[in-house]
């Protein structure tokens, strides 16, 4: 029988009585561990989602497993938030940084991270408990064997990126997973560099991390199966939907998004309207969430530029990066992390 506090991890989660199926809804035992893979896969084969009741609510959860070890490379913007809901899924999370002082920097952006969500109700669990599941290293030597799922988020640079994956999958044991957070860049090239590139692949996670709900699966064509497989429960276990991308420059979204961006620069450079018209635009116009220049804000114009760049080497001339653009990076104006891009902030 299941009594609360067996899956100490998991507190939150109370008794399993309900289990949904293709075909409706049926009565499921208790399960033993919420972070093994039966449930979903081997005795309820179409179960992908429990019934639970948490604090006297009934709420439907994912039951895809979370890995249990996760390695992240870099704790900027992205690794950081990364880290934050591998962690808060209950994974033990290490962030690798270059140097003590990014160390120091990536563990503050995982604790304010950490201390939004709990503030905005998004935490169920006390951010220090959640906190106290991160490592943060400045060693690749230290890096846990066992690691699960490594995902490198380090800049926009294949050579940076072929320099911390080929360190980390020396360090790793054959089951672990290799991912990239990459925007754009060849997963299939950067694969190419590593030992075993079937076990390489993309997981495009977007910003801001814990509250984005989209993950681009990027799949090159020496990418085992059972990797995609493995990583889409992931995906989902941390509440987020996944897409199936083949391996091509920008992939779906940057693609799309980063073309969106660069015309929106252009139309300002030319005097078509003003920033924050241009934003309003799209925002009411085509009921986008957000308008393409405050976008590029919070992606970062020194991020964006990098992507241009590398479409415009594979895609063609559609995608030149606007001069004024590479003005506003030069001047150091980068968006949010600097106060000032496009939009003050
Ligand atoms: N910013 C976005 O909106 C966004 C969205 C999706 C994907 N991405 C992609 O995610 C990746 C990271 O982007 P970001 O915005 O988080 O960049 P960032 O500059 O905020 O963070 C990069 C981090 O990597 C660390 N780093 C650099 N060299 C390292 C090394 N050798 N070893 C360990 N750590 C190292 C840096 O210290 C820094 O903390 C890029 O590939 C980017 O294209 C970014």
């Amino acid at each position: 029988m299941w009594r609360p506090g067996r899956w100490p991890r998991w507190s939150s989660r109370a008794a399993c009585h309900w289990a949904s199926t293709a075909s409706g809804s049926r009565t499921a035992t208790a399960i033993p561990d919420p972070r093994a893979t039966w449930c979903g896969s081997r005795e309820y084969p179409n179960v992908r989602s429990v019934k639970v009741v948490r604090d006297g609510r009934e709420e439907l959860v994912n039951v895809d497993s979370a890995p249990d070890v996760v390695v992240v490379i870099g704790g900027g913007r992205m690794g950081a938030g990364i880290a934050q809901v591998f962690a808060g899924l209950g994974s033990e999370v290490s962030i690798v940084e270059s140097s003590d002082e990014a160390a120091s920097a990536a563990r503050r952006r995982v604790a304010d991270g950490l201390a939004k969500a709990a503030e905005r109700g998004a935490l169920p669990q006390d951010p220090e408990t959640v906190l106290g599941r991160l490592t943060v290293l400045t060693d690749f030597a230290a890096l846990p064997p066992q690691a699960d799922l490594v995902i490198e988020a380090v800049p926009e640079r294949a050579d940076l990126k072929i320099d911390v994956l080929t360190r980390a999958e020396a360090r790793v044991g054959p089951e672990s997973v290799l991912a990239t957070n990459t925007s754009s860049l060849s997963v299939a090239e950067l694969g190419a560099a590593l030992r075993e590139p079937g076990r390489f692949v993309g997981t495009h996670l977007f910003n801001p991390v814990p509250a984005s709900k989209l993950v681009e699966v990027v799949v090159a064509p020496q990418t085992g199966d059972e990797v995609v497989r493995r990583v889409r429960g992931w995906v989902r276990a941390l509440g987020k939907t996944d897409i199936v991308v083949r391996d091509s420059p920008g992939f779906a979204t940057s693609r799309l998004g980063v073309l969106l961006g660069l015309e929106a620069i252009r139309m300002l450079e030319e005097g078509v309207a003003d920033a924050e018209s241009i934003d309003k635009a799209m925002e009411l116009g085509y009921r986008h969430p957000m308008g393409p220049l405050r976008s590029t804000d919070l992606v970062g114009l020194d991020v964006r530029l990098a992507i241009a760049e590398y479409l415009h080497a594979t895609l063609g001339e559609r995608f030149v990066p606007p001069q004024l653009l590479r003005d506003k990076v030069a001047a150091g104006e980068l968006g949010r992390k600097t106060g000032r891009g496009f939009h003050d902030w």
